[in-house]
């Protein structure tokens, strides 16, 4: 494209509103592959920034090095809040919707969360947290919650939110990798009719953590709680005092905004670091783009904050854009399986995004749930997290969307920091299962089993990414030649997302899951290794494999074949015990739901386990094992087969 074209597009405003038709996706499409420093500039341009960039885009595939808006100066949280105080100071920011239907719903304005934002940045730096110290984030979905986030972001604090069902031993872990310096936890946490008792798990994680100095605990069960003194403290006192002028500290567009923790193929969880500039740009471009959003729609996304998706579409990219953003504390099934379709109606949600596993397992549940609700504020439904069946979609789109609201399937990962594929509503088409086609500025690309990129329009092969945007992670904390090996050297010159995917004639993306060692289950991205390792532990266990397999409402949940190492009087005491072992090293989402005792793993002669054999079985599937004769010990594969687990 020649500049002139891309110069009449930038007149026509494509960049600045949202992409309307068709024609116009195509039209900045193009623009933004040909020209995307010009393109991410003009996007960039609508931001406050204190000072201008040198270079919108400079990278090295090869190092892993990826630098966006070079030299710029920003704070995240100015743009998220203080840029809305002149016009809109009055509209609601967040809404907060109690685990308890009983408890009153707050309503949070953009000056009310600015008050109280500055608040709390001034008691963390009050309680010595510096510019670049790590925060860790322990809590449940509250107010202070974002507030937290916020506030870290506001004093230039890298904030590292460990989702509220991870264990103590996980805690400790993340905690540890990146040396944090203070945990913001709560006294408990209410989900559904259970309270969770989340100051005592902070307590025990503590043990391990040497580089915690303070804990500030907000009040939210009233449980009692253990304080160990000039360490703990409770927040709500400390911000009454606090004063709530707070100026924002100037951050370098490269600065780490936060470090979030996600699974891999190895034992130790991958701290994804994202920086200031970048993401803040990708994610409000994106989500004005993906959920059309309008002013004065009230979007929800019943992600927990604790996952990249509360992150970016939650917190961020709805704050960007001036939206209001709706934060529930509780579960879909509680008090009864209609709660998302009244908060719906409640509030008028105009945005709704959630994941397949809520889907199917609402579906399961009496319609009478849904037809008893109106429904009809929805305008757009979103879906992420893992892929969704043909059966979900539909049922979704007919019930939910009443077949009037487009569906957004939109897939990205944590490392992406945003949605890179998802369909625009009302300019895609609709195809169930599809996640279609990138967003702007995303160059996806298959390649085939000889590492060669497909380029006739139809193929399926891995995915990667050809070209770097703004939000794509930018290491892996304490560890770039992990990020680099992990995310680059595979294919050399691509970014490799760890998924499969498909592509039809007519260019869009179908997501077929993950081909390493990463299981999602409801949702949550599991990492085989750590939960092999947990189990590993327990004295009796000789050695343990987990793979996948095929479920109605999780979309995948586990199967460990596990060898004991001397003959065992109760097994079902033991498959207990394996249980509470993960639980306690990595959180109950992590349990098991098929154990199987086996006398041997079948391996190569290399000694690797063969899990494409084991999750033949887990999946009933005992056709075609390929060659078992290279193995070392292919007599376990007929035992394995005979005992498997219904
Ligand atoms: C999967 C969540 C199919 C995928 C934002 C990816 C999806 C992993 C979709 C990242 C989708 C996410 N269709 N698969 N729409 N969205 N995935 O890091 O396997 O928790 O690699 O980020 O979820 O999960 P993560």
């Amino acid at each position: 494209m020649n500049l002139l074209i891309f110069i009449i597009i930038i007149q026509q405003g494509y960049m600045k509103s949202k992409i309307n038709t068709l024609q116009e996706y195509k039209a900045v499409y193009t623009a933004s592959v040909n020209e995307p420093d010009l393109f991410w500039s003009e996007i960039a341009k609508q931001f406050t920034w204190s000072k201008p960039w040198e270079t919108v885009c400079e990278f090295d595939m090869e190092r892993a090095d990826f630098k966006w808006f070079k030299g710029a100066k920003t704070n995240i949280t100015i743009n998220c809040i203080d840029r809305h105080l002149k016009k809109n100071a009055e509209h609601t920011a967040l809404i907060f919707e109690p685990n308890s239907p009983k408890e009153e719903a707050q309503h949070i304005s953009y000056k009310e969360l600015h008050e109280k934002v500055c608040k709390m940045s001034n008691v963390l730096i009050e309680m010595g947290v510096h510019k670049g110290d790590r925060v860790a984030i322990y809590l449940p979905m509250i107010p202070e919650l974002a507030i937290s986030l916020l506030a870290c972001a506001r004093i230039g604090a890298i904030h590292s939110v460990i989702f509220a069902g991870f264990s103590s031993s996980a805690l400790a872990a993340r905690i540890n990798d990146s040396q944090c310096k203070m945990v913001i936890t709560s006294d408990g946490g209410f989900r559904g009719n259970k309270t969770i008792d989340l100051k005592s798990i902070v307590d025990e994680a503590l043990m391990q953590c040497p580089s915690v100095q303070k804990v500030l605990i907000a009040e939210r069960t009233k449980t009692v709680i253990t304080i160990k003194k000039n360490r703990d403290f409770y927040l709500a006192p400390l911000l009454d005092e606090a004063s709530k002028i707070n100026e924002a500290e100037p951050m370098d567009a490269e600065d780490p905004l936060f470090i979030l923790y996600t699974s891999g193929s190895t034992g130790k969880p991958k701290g994804m670091v994202h920086t200031t500039g970048g993401y803040m740009v990708y994610t409000a471009y994106t989500f004005k783009n993906v959920f059309a959003y309008e002013q004065r729609d009230v979007y929800w996304c019943t992600a927990d904050i604790g996952w990249i998706t509360g992150h970016s579409y939650i917190l961020y990219g709805p704050l960007l854009n001036g939206a209001t953003s709706l934060l529930f504390e509780g579960v879909p099934t509680f008090p009864n399986p209609g709660r998302f379709w009244d908060v719906i109606d409640k509030f008028g949600v105009n945005q709704f995004y959630t994941a397949p596993t809520a889907i199917r397992a609402l579906a399961k549940e009496s319609l009478s749930h849904v037809q008893n609700r109106s429904l009809a504020s929805l305008k757009i439904i979103g879906t992420v997290g893992e892929p969704i069946n043909e059966e979900a979609w539909q049922w979704y789109h007919k019930n939910i969307g009443k077949e009037k609201c487009p569906v957004v399937d939109t897939w990205w990962q944590t490392e992406t920091g945003g949605i890179l594929i998802s369909p625009l509503p009302h300019i895609s088409p609709q195809i169930p299962t599809y996640a279609t086609t990138p967003l702007p500025g995303v160059q996806p690309v298959l390649i085939d089993d000889n590492g060669n990129e497909i380029t006739d329009t139809e193929g399926s092969g891995k995915l990667c990414i050809k070209y770097p945007w703004p939000s794509i992670a930018r290491t892996i904390w304490g560890d770039h030649n992990r990020y680099k090996e992990t995310y680059f050297t595979a294919f050399p010159g691509y970014y490799f997302t760890g998924d499969g995917a498909l592509r039809n004639k007519e260019g869009m993306y179908r997501i077929t899951g993950r081909v390493d060692d990463v299981i999602i289950v409801s949702g949550h991205n599991l990492g085989t290794a750590p939960i092999e390792d947990a189990i590993n532990e327990h004295p009796d266990i000789a050695e343990s494999a987990i793979v996948g397999f095929p479920h109605d409402i999780k979309g995948h949940a586990l199967y460990g074949f596990v060898t004991p190492n001397k003959d065992l009087p109760d097994l079902n005491g033991m498959k207990e015990a394996i249980n509470t072992l993960i639980s306690k090293k990595i959180g109950p989402i992590a349990k098991l739901d098929k154990i199987q005792f086996t006398e041997g793993l079948p391996k190569t002669r290399s000694g690797k386990i063969m899990r494409r054999i084991l999750r033949k079985i887990a999946e009933g599937d005992f056709s075609n094992f390929g060659d078992i004769s290279t193995l070392l010990n292919p007599e376990v594969v007929e035992e394995i087969k005979n005992g498997r687990q219904n």
